[in-house]
């Protein structure tokens, strides 16, 4: 078993790879519950030309068991059509008062279980609920005065929720990165074909 100690009273000690691998699924299951630094995350998907995309996200779940995180958009959005198309996706999160980067990869997919999407949408705030009224799809050019969004009647909240989107992302890595200290700490859990794997890896 890989181990690290340190003196440094800023950064946590590290015991085990195995601890690191639980502190970060801790890490992402406390941020989907709590707004902590890595309950934004920058979602990367493939664009529809094969450009990188890039765009926050707020993570809503996660679930260590199943290494799944789930986050929301707008089935009209570019970020879900280009999921459709390609499912494979990565995910950024940074702790600036931690100087800690988590690294995530994965598989995306839309739930068309309607309890689910009902179980999410009713946990979210009338502000994010409101969004989805919205008759304009996300991206829409509009004039510079922004008066189409002030003049758009919304619509009804049954053709909202048909606009949700609850996307789970299966993941197949996470790697956890500590810069804090004067050794720059990193470690990867990865699925392999025997299973999830920790692995310390030179920073
Ligand atoms: C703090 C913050 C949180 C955001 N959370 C979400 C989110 O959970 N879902 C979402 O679809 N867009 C969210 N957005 C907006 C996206 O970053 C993005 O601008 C928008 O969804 C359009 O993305 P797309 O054109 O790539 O589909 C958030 C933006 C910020 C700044």
């Amino acid at each position: 078993m890989n181990s690290f100690t340190s003196n440094d009273d800023r950064r946590p000690v590290y015991f085990t790879m195995t601890s690191i691998t639980e502190r970060a699924w801790d890490e992402l299951a406390n941020a989907a519950r709590s707004r902590s630094p890595f309950n934004f995350l920058q979602l990367a998907t493939s664009g529809l030309d094969g450009s990188p995309q890039l765009r926050t996200v707020v993570l809503r779940r996660c679930d260590p068991k199943e290494a799944t995180i789930t986050f929301i958009t707008d089935t009209r959005s570019p970020k879900a059509i280009e999921i459709g198309r390609d499912p494979r996706v990565s995910l950024l999160g940074f702790d600036p008062a931690r100087m800690i980067q988590l690294r995530l990869s994965g598989n995306a997919q839309l739930i068309t279980d309607e309890q689910k999407r009902h179980e999410i949408w009713a946990a979210l705030p009338e502000r994010t609920t409101a969004l989805f009224k919205m008759p304009l799809a996300p991206g829409t050019a509009i004039s510079d005065d922004g008066d189409a969004l002030h003049r758009a009647a919304l619509d009804n909240p049954d053709v909202a929720f048909a606009r949700l989107a609850v996307i789970i992302v299966r993941l197949s890595r996470l790697e956890w990165l500590d810069v804090s200290g004067e050794d720059h700490l990193r470690w990867a859990n990865e699925l392999t074909a025997s299973g999830w794997k920790d692995v310390r890896l030179s920073p």
